[in-house]
């Protein structure tokens, strides 16, 4: 089975998804000092009749980004025109989008950090001042530059790859936030929310196992809790309790910690082909036959987070967590 979090990332159009995606800062869960401070820059931006500053939200995937920037422009009042970085491969991709804001916009840009560096200059001026630079051949092999305003909007940017994004770019985002993994109480009440809106009822205690074993992701719960009313509809029962969760999670390749089959195997070949490390994460990709930047970007910030691994400058490295969970012994200092 591919792993949830990952095949499920490019799902903004997804009907079950925008069902229960929360609209407002009220419905969103968690990331309080995000939200905080949020509502008050929105705030005080209505007061001067202003727009918000550009906003950077980074993290590892599924934990609200795309959410948040549509709620941010929600609370705006705002239009949002999104865009993704890999789908910006000539300048005059990014100069279209941007001549065509209108005031007040809030301009979306998912995985920014993916925008070739060339390209990105266009933003620069546009953020800053709000004009767009551009050149404009001759015909006779001369060129010219032409100078458009453009009126104030916001552009918020999304990236699990904070570190790959070049350091003007970033000094240009006004806010710059982090958005962090969910504690157990926080996903608690995403599950029972997306269950009100799903019209499917779940048990506290089924509803907390959830939440448990949702590798502290938003996004995971919420298609757990889709794969789980599966199972819930076809053993006819009209709600989830905990034996349909446990049977539904076994089924799902989804362990007591929440790890699944990508993690597993993982720290597998840590322990057992690389003898716990230290090992660079592309040798370990490799020999799994996954991409190092899936590796990267899901399945290792979970993984370091619950300190089941660790970096050092030489490479990965298991931790004592790591053997304990797949029951191998662990040596002391090898
Ligand atoms: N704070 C939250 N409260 C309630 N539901 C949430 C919250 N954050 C995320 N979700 C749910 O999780 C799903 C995934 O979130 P989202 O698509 O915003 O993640 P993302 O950070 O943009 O991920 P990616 O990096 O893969 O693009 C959403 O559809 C939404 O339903
Ligand atoms: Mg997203």
């Amino acid at each position: 089975m591919k792993r949830l979090v990952d095949s499920e990332k490019r799902d903004d159009m997804d009907v079950f998804d925008q069902t229960i995606r929360p609209q407002n800062l009220d419905e969103y869960v968690g990331q309080e000092e995000l939200k905080d401070n949020i509502s008050v820059f929105i705030k005080a931006c209505k007061m001067r009749n202003e727009s918000l500053d550009h906003v950077l939200l980074y993290g590892p995937p599924g934990l609200g980004k795309t959410t948040m920037a549509h709620i941010i422009a929600n609370e705006m009042g705002a239009n949002i025109r999104t865009a993704t970085g890999p789908s910006i491969e000539k300048s005059g991709d990014l100069a279209a989008i941007l001549s065509t804001l209108e005031e007040g916009d809030v301009l979306f840009i998912d995985e920014i950090h993916r925008i070739p560096r060339y390209i990105e200059e266009i933003l620069y001026p546009a953020m800053e001042d709000f004009v767009l630079d551009i050149v404009i051949a001759n015909g006779d092999g001369t060129s010219r530059n032409l100078r458009i305003d453009l009126p104030p909007f916001t552009l918020v940017g999304a990236t699990t790859r904070a570190g790959d994004i070049s350091a003007p770019l970033r000094d240009r985002f006004g806010i710059v936030a982090k958005l962090n993994y969910y504690n157990e109480d926080e996903l608690y009440k995403i599950v029972k929310r997306t269950s009100k809106v799903l019209n499917m009822p779940i048990e506290d205690g089924a509803a907390k196992e959830l939440a448990r074993r949702s590798r502290r992701t938003p996004r995971l719960a919420n298609r757990l809790f889709k794969r789980v009313r599966d199972f819930a509809l076809v053993f006819d029962s009209p709600t989830i309790d905990e034996e349909i969760m446990n049977v539904s999670l076994k089924r799902l390749n989804v362990d007591n910690y929440g790890l699944d089959r990508m993690d597993t195997e993982y720290l597998e070949a840590l322990i057992t082909k690389f003898n716990g490390g230290p090992v660079g994460a592309g040798t370990i990709a490799t020999s799994i036959g996954e991409e190092v930047t899936t590796i990267e970007d899901v399945v290792e910030p979970y993984l370091l987070q619950e300190g089941f691994i660790k970096r050092t400058p030489r490479g990965r490295v298991a931790c004592e967590k790591a053997y304990k969970h797949l029951n191998i012994e662990f040596e002391q200092n090898k």
